[in-house]
């Protein structure tokens, strides 16, 4: 370490460079904005790097999140297993499709407690949407035999989560979907906002594209031939382009975004090492801070491709989460609360139909003790290292 300041540490930061500018400047000089090769190029890319049959691109992780339950389709009333640890729009779909959402506590990894997901499940129970919160994988093995046994739909919310594994799998490929995030902060980005959900159900994908396409016919199988074929309630023939099955959205992205997704996609494995290097060297860093912090958990068939470095301030420690937080942004260091705890705590959420399956006091917990800072591909080993010393004075501060 030298002894200049150390410049500012921001929790995440997009990583491009000409490649990506080239891309984009490249496909607005091909003349059409819209959705069109380059998405569709992507889309493919997508699926084939996570192993599914499919790919929709959409203008964002919720936008995912909101195609991926909307095309369910589940009668108004089911209910929906979800974490009380969560990301709001991984919840918010859930209760704008009328469902009601059915809440179970997480483990000390911040991620659904598989253990305790089939004394949730009633005869009204229809899916587990599943948030791979910051990169981590609940026991996807218990998951899937529960979603099994009793015929259940499972969601990946794989927003925080791209090429996260379980037992060698990638996450998003266990049940009818997974869903992306490309923001700016995320493991790649589509030039700051986009999505994408992955399936391997032909079906139901046509009706995630139906969703995100206005409500237009999804399945783009007719012809010139046969366009016309539609039929209009009262019988008059009508173009399959404009006719319309479902009431939907449009949440589609552009060709500009594509453009930079797709060249960004070349740079994955080696942003992927160097999270999983960065948590490493913070989490190898943080052990000797055992009497201030609790360090996030991981299942032994889990290989995270962390997103932050997740811990709680102990009860026990001389300084509170929210002066840990301060003293870090203060030193340059740029931390966040552990997205939104327990979100019942939020006002939001204070009148919505739910239930509460056993404790969530953990989730409360992380409300008032949980944190995270960074650990992207921008950050260094003198990064880590410098995290590590300023971590070390907090802690001898007091
Ligand atoms: C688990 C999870 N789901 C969904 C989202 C929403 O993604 P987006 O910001 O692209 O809408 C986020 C955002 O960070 C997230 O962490």
């Amino acid at each position: 370490m030298t002894d200049k300041p150390h410049p500012p540490l921001a929790y995440t930061k997009p990583i491009f460079d000409e490649s990506e500018i080239n891309a984009v400047v490249d496909v607005l000089k091909k003349g059409w904005l819209g959705m069109r090769d380059t998405s569709t190029a992507l889309e493919a890319a997508i699926a084939k790097r996570i192993g599914t049959r499919h790919c929709r691109l959409a203008n964002s992780g919720s936008s995912s999140n909101l195609l991926a339950i909307t095309a369910l389709e589940l009668p108004k009333g089911s209910e929906v297993i979800t974490p009380a640890c969560t990301f709001p729009t991984t919840l918010n779909p859930i209760i704008q499709n009328g469902l009601v959402p059915v809440f179970v506590e997480v483990t000390t990894g911040f991620v659904l407690d598989a253990s305790k997901v089939e004394a949730a499940v009633t005869s009204k129970t229809k899916a587990i949407m599943v948030p791979h919160l910051l990169g981590n994988v609940p026991n996807m093995t218990i998951l899937t035999d529960i979603a099994k046994k009793y015929d259940l739909k499972i969601i990946e919310d794989c927003c925080d989560a791209f090429e996260s594994r379980w037992d060698g799998k990638n996450t998003g490929t266990f049940g009818v979907a997974g869903t992306y995030s490309l923001y700016a902060s995320h493991h790649f980005t589509a030039a700051g906002e986009g999505g994408a959900i992955v399936s391997s159900d032909t079906d139901y994908h046509n009706r995630i594209q139906m969703y995100r396409d206005w409500g237009r016919a999804g399945d783009w199988t007719w012809t010139q031939d046969n366009r016309y074929d539609a039929k209009l309630l009262d019988g008059t023939a009508f173009d399959e382009r404009y006719y319309f099955r479902v009431i939907g959205y449009n949440l589609k992205i552009t060709e500009v975004q594509a453009a930079f997704a797709l060249t960004q996609m070349k740079r994955l494995d080696g942003f992927r090492e160097r999270r999983v290097h960065n948590f490493t060297m913070l989490h190898k860093g943080f052990t000797q801070f055992s009497d201030y912090f609790d360090l996030v958990t991981w299942e032994k068939q889990a290989d995270p491709a962390w997103f932050t470095f997740p811990f709680l301030v102990k009860d026990s420690a001389p300084f509170t989460r929210n002066e840990a937080l301060a003293f870090f942004q203060h030193h340059g260091i740029e931390g966040r609360t552990l997205f939104v705890g327990n979100i019942l705590l939020h006002p939001a959420y204070k009148n919505i139909e739910h239930r509460v399956s056993g404790d969530l006091s953990f989730s409360s917990k992380v409300a008032k003790n949980g944190m995270f800072i960074g650990l992207g591909p921008h950050m260094t080993d003198d990064d880590t290292a410098y995290i590590i010393e300023k971590t070390k004075e907090l802690c001898a501060k007091k």
